[in-house]
Order: structure tokens, then C-alpha cells, then sequence
């Protein structure tokens, strides 16, 4: 089995590679590559990969290379993790939708936009060159924001499931509490990506009993805590809001928060700096702990069980993704790209029934749709009229003469990688 990882260069890929190691036998890895421009990153995070495999016993082969178009060649999946213009386009994101009081964050809002406009044409590219490789190759997208560029993806007929670690990182968790193993965790997770509830926790499976009741009276406290929401509203609701949705509802106390402290880009381009030193260091052999100071905790392992089912049939089989929503949501279009629990086979990713979904859910979901539609249309088709279109239409932003002042400011920090401006 041969897989590449576009975007290979990053940071993150020594988790992926602990991952791909500790899993060995749920994902046989014959050859990985590696695929990034950077030649400087893939030697350091290259060579760590090889130590990491060396150390584990893995007999996969480690190839870094930043030609895509050999690296893509002959893969069985390829999992995309690229950021286009990196760490400094991310804090420009973060940055200027707060001059007009609106939330600056790399997957939501107004910024949230800018990076699915440089993002979407660059995935499709890529996207074409697999299929041209090998068309029977799986593309896992891990590349934000994945909501909408998994629709492009799949909106243009390639072979793709998008994926996030939010749902893992709740099944973690909550079976950790529950003192009960992961896989016996089944989360009700409805939603889009990055605006998600559990709206229950089941034990033992989809059908088993539901103790998000009991998880929030004997853990509320400590649910609430992580998530820096009150305990009152998360008990009242009765589900557990993704922590994207703090951005809604306490859109403006993140703003306040926000003009007071260094972005989040900055502090991770301060921490990819001190995690590239060490990967240099030839005696490091195992991702070091600073790494989990990042966003993407177990994401190796919702790659390895994504993977093992679309090549497999094997892995936990039902995984949340990203797909189309084909009437699982009867209030959303069928195109909408949906993040809920689907049953994962080689022939792809097919939801799993949704029970009805409340007013309050259903609203956001259906608003933040239409803006994904409207952002996609305008990453594809550029121009002006697109942008502000999409803007007016986001729950973050919908106030004309936010949507007029956010689409320069948008165009403006981002011509460099919008051909069309
Ligand atoms: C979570 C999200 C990812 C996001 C990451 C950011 O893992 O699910 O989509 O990329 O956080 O983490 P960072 O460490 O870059 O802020
Ligand atoms: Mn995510």
C-alpha cells in the first residue's frame, strides 16, 4: 500500500507518522511520501519520520519528494494537509476582520473565507493531478476549511471524504471520562465542519444507552471548562457544542479576547520554529510533546481508521466525515457537505440516519450552508460581487457595511494568491 501525505512538510506529519506506526496492522504502509515545496522542511520532518519508523519497527519505506506529480504517482490515498501561504496568510485572517469587530479565525468568519478562496483552487489542482495518477486513488482532506473544500472536491467528481478531528477528540475524551474504550463511544454528531453539537454519547455502539445525560451532571463542570463556555448554557441545551461554536455564541467576548492577545498564528509559527529545530536533532526518534500543544490531537488516528476503510474495509467502519448530504438533512441541499456519522467502505463515505435536528441546530446549519455555497462560488468563480455575496450571507459577518469593508480588506491581503484579483 503506498500513500502520500501533500503537505507532507508540516509540522503535524510526526503525529501522523506515530500514528501510521503505532497502527501499523490496521494500515500496512508499504511506501509513505512526503510531497512539499519546501526542501529545507522535508529534510528535517523526513528524517524524524524515518527515526520514528526505525524506532517502531515499521518496515514502510519513508520518500520525501517535492514534485507532486511522482509523489502522487501509484498512491492508493493521498491525504491533503496544505496551507496555502502558510502560517503568515493565517495571521492576516486572524488579523483584519477584528478592525471591524467581527471574529478573526482561520476556519470561521470572514478569515475563514479568505483561506477557502486561496485554498480551493490549489486542492482542485492537486485533486486533478491524483486522478490523472491513479484514478482510483482516495483523497482524504484533511485541508481547511474542509466543509468547503471537500464540496469543491466532491462537487467536481473526485474520490473524497473530508476529515476533521473534533469528533475524535470528544470520543476521546468522553470515553475517558466514561472510563470505557473509544470504540465503544458512539457520539450523535450532527452538523457542518467546525459547527457541530453531540446531541448524545452512546455506549456500545448506535444503538446503545445514551449518558450525555449523565456526563453532564457528573462532568458539566469540566465539559464546560474546555470548552471556556458556562456550564448553565451547555446543561440547559442538554448537547455539547464543538468549541468552534464559541465563535457564535460569544462572537463578541472572543473579540474583545482576540484584540487582546498575539494571534494564534503567531504563536504557532513560534512553535513550529522551536518543533523544526528538533526534528533536526538526530537522536530525536518520537514525536516530541511540544506537538500537543497543537489543534490537531488524534488526527493520525482518524486518518489510519479513514484510510483502513476505504482501502480495507476495515478500520471502526462508522467514523464522523465529511460527505454530501444526499437527504440525510432533509432542510439542507443534497450537494451540502455535511459532518456526521457515516458508514465508511471502499465504495466511500454514506451517512448514517439523523434523527430530526432541533430549530436551534437547524437554523445555524442551514445559514452556515448557504454561506458555503456562496464561498465556493466565489473560490471558483472569483470576482467582487462573489466575495461580498458570501460575506453578507456568513453569520459572522451579515451587515452591509461589514460585508463592504471585509471584502477590500479580504481582497487586498490576499491578491498574491487570488488569480482573479
Ligand atoms: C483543530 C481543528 C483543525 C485545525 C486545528 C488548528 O484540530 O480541527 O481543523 O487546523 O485545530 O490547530 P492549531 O494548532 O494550528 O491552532
Ligand atoms: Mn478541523
Amino acid at each position: 500500500m503506498k500513500l502520500a501525505v501533500v503537505g507532507g512538510g508540516s509540522t503535524y506529519t510526526p503525529e501522523l507518522i506515530d500514528g501510521f506506526a503505532r497502527l501499523r496492522d490496521t494500515l500496512p504502509i508499504e511506501e509513505l511520501v512526503l510531497v512539499d515545496p519546501s526542501a529545507e522542511r522535508l529534510d528535517l520532518v523526513g528524517g524524524l519520520a524515518r527515526r520514528i519508523f526505525a524506532k517502531q519497527g515499521h518496515p514502510g519505506r519513508i520518500v520525501t519528494t517535492a514534485d507532486l506529480d511522482a509523489g502522487v504517482d501509484g498512491a492508493d490515498a493521498v491525504l491533503l494537509q496544505l496551507r496555502v501561504g502558510g502560517q503568515a496568510a493565517r495571521n492576516q485572517d486572524e488579523t483584519w476582520p477584528l478592525e471591524c469587530g467581527c471574529v478573526g479565525q482561520e476556519t470561521t468568519g470572514a478569515g475563514g473565507l479568505a483561506k477557502a478562496l486561496r485554498t480551493v483552487p490549489v486542492v482542485l489542482d492537486i485533486a486533478e493531478r491524483v486522478r490523472r495518477a491513479n484514478p482510483d486513488a482516495w483523497i482524504i482532506d484533511f485541508t481547511n476549511p474542509v466543509g468547503i473544500v471537500t464540496r469543491a472536491l466532491l462537487t467536481a467528481g473526485h474520490k473524497a471524504v473530508g476529515l476533521c478531528n473534533v469528533a475524535i477528540g470528544f470520543q476521546r475524551k468522553f470515553a475517558e471520562r466514561l472510563g470505557v474504550s473509544p470504540s465503544d463511544v458512539h457520539l450523535d454528531h450532527v452538523g457542518l465542519n467546525h459547527l457541530t453539537w453531540e446531541r448524545g454519547v452512546r455506549v456500545g455502539g448506535p444503538e446503545g444507552e445514551d449518558v450525555l445525560p449523565k456526563l453532564l451532571a457528573e462532568h458539566g463542570a469540566a465539559i464546560a471548562g474546555d470548552l471556556h463556555m458556562p456550564r448553565a448554557v451547555i446543561e440547559r441545551l442538554g448537547v455539547v457544542p464543538s468549541y468552534y461554536l464559541r465563535y457564535y455564541y460569544a462572537h463578541d467576548e472572543v473579540v474583545r479576547e482576540l484584540r487582546t492577545k498575539p494571534s494564534r498564528a503567531s504563536e504557532v509559527a513560534a512553535m513550529e520554529k522551536q518543533l523544526l529545530e528538533m526534528y533536526g536533532d538526530p537522536e530525536l526518534d518520537e514525536k516530541p510533546a511540544l506537538l500537543a500543544k497543537r489543534g490537531g490531537a488524534y488526527y493520525s488516528e482518524a486518518a489510519v481508521d479513514l484510510a483502513a476503510s476505504l482501502l480495507r474495509g476495515q478500520g471502526s467502519d462508522v467514523q464522523v466525515v465529511n460527505t454530501f448530504n444526499r437527504g440525510t438533512l432533509p432542510f439542507l441541499p443534497d450537494d451540502a457537505v455535511i459532518e456526521v456519522q457515516a458508514k465508511v467502505t471502499t465504495a466511500g463515505a454514506e451517512p448514517l440516519a439523523v434523527a430530526p435536528v432541533e430549530p436551534l441546530y437547524a437554523g445555524l446549519i442551514a445559514h452556515a450552508t448557504a454561506y458555503e455555497d456562496l464561498a465556493l462560488d466565489a473560490a471558483l468563480r472569483g470576482g467582487r460581487d462573489r466575495v461580498y455575496d458570501a460575506l453578507l450571507a456568513n453569520p459572522l459577518v451579515g451587515q452591509f457595511e461589514y460585508a463592504e469593508k471585509l471584502t477590500d480588506e479580504l481582497i487586498a491581503h490576499n491578491r498574491e494568491h487570488l488569480a482573479w484579483a
